[in-house]
């Protein structure tokens, strides 16, 4: 199977990229900003009609939550409008689309885990290309799967962690939100179901969305709790709410994904966050 990787020097696509030779029956392609600019509809067209695509996993993203609440275009361009591209040029080809969406599609007020069936309503320009993004996927793709995931961190890239990590080495106490209620996910978890997942996905499948987050819950508070503690660190972490530290967007205060989906057509097991926490620092 010859799979396209678009966004490929993120988070997601780099543990995509960690993970490939453990799949020796895949053949990746993998590409960045530079080699497939995914907003340039015309690249998209020519690189499907070049080379034959079985399978795309599209990981490229503006993923800046802040930052695209003033670069409403940009953000709509590359996780909606571009989606699109990918998702007709991937149907034409006969390939399989695998696209990534968000938690943040929720407005955040439930108090149960969102399944796969609750109502979107997203708070964020963020959350609303990104559920932008899934329609033009759902429309354009003739095969394809939505994989909805949250709070992705990883050893690559720039991430919560990452951050965490930063200040505490600069700081001796920090100030989290404690009322954002969610799910972090290790991107190589993630990275590791798709791969797995690939060959079982049905070969008519289309529009079908599935919740993907690691096990359990956490605040915002937890999970930096949880790094430092994990790393032997001493700074002291502060719980807040979100009005003591507002920012630029909107996020839902409870965005935990219910998984039983997945967990039920596949048979997956899916890691306890912390246990993925504990795994993704030793390599950090
Ligand atoms: N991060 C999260 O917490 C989170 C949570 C839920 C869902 N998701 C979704 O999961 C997916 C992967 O997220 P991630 O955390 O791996 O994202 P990421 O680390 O921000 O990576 C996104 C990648 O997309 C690339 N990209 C941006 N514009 C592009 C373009 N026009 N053409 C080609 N590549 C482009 C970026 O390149 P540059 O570095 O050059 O900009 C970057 O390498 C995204 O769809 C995201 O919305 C993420």
């Amino acid at each position: 199977m010859q799979i396209l990787v678009t966004g490929s020097r993120g988070q997601l696509g780099m543990e995509l990229q960690s993970l490939a030779e453990h799949y020796p029956d895949y053949r990746f392609l993998f590409t960045d900003r530079t080699s497939l600019d995914v907003t340039d509809g015309e690249a998209v067209r020519k690189f499907f009609k070049k080379q034959r695509i079985d399978c795309l996993i599209n990981c490229a993203g503006h993923t800046g939550v802040d930052q695209a609440e003033a670069d409403v275009e940009n953000a709509h361009l590359v996780n909606a409008k571009a989606a699109g591209y990918l998702a007709e040029a991937a149907g034409k080809a006969g390939a399989l689309m695998i696209h990534l969406s968000t938690d943040y599609v929720f407005d955040g007020k439930g108090c149960r885990p969102y399944t796969e069936g609750d109502s979107a309503n997203p708070r964020s320009v963020y959350g609303k290309s990104k559920l932008d993004g899934e329609l033009e996927v759902l429309f354009n793709a003739k095969r394809s799967v939505i994989f909805r995931t949250s709070w992705l961190y990883s050893s690559y890239g720039t991430n919560f962690l990452k951050s965490i990590l930063k200040q505490a080495s600069e700081k001796n106490e920090l100030k989290v939100v404690f009322d954002q209620v969610g799910t972090p996910t290790y991107a190589r978890d993630l990275a590791r179901t798709i791969l797995d997942l690939l060959p079982a996905f049905p070969p008519r499948i289309r529009g079908e969305i599935y919740n993907y987050s690691n096990e359990g819950v956490a605040s915002w508070y937890d999970f930096a709790r949880a790094i430092l503690e994990m790393k032997g660190l001493s700074c002291k972490v502060v719980p807040v709410v979100t009005a003591e530290m507002p920012a630029v967007a909107a996020r839902p205060h409870y965005s935990v994904l219910d998984k039983r989906r997945i967990k039920k057509d596949f048979g997956i097991r899916v890691p306890y966050w912390r246990d993925s926490l504990a795994e993704c620092l030793s390599a950090v």
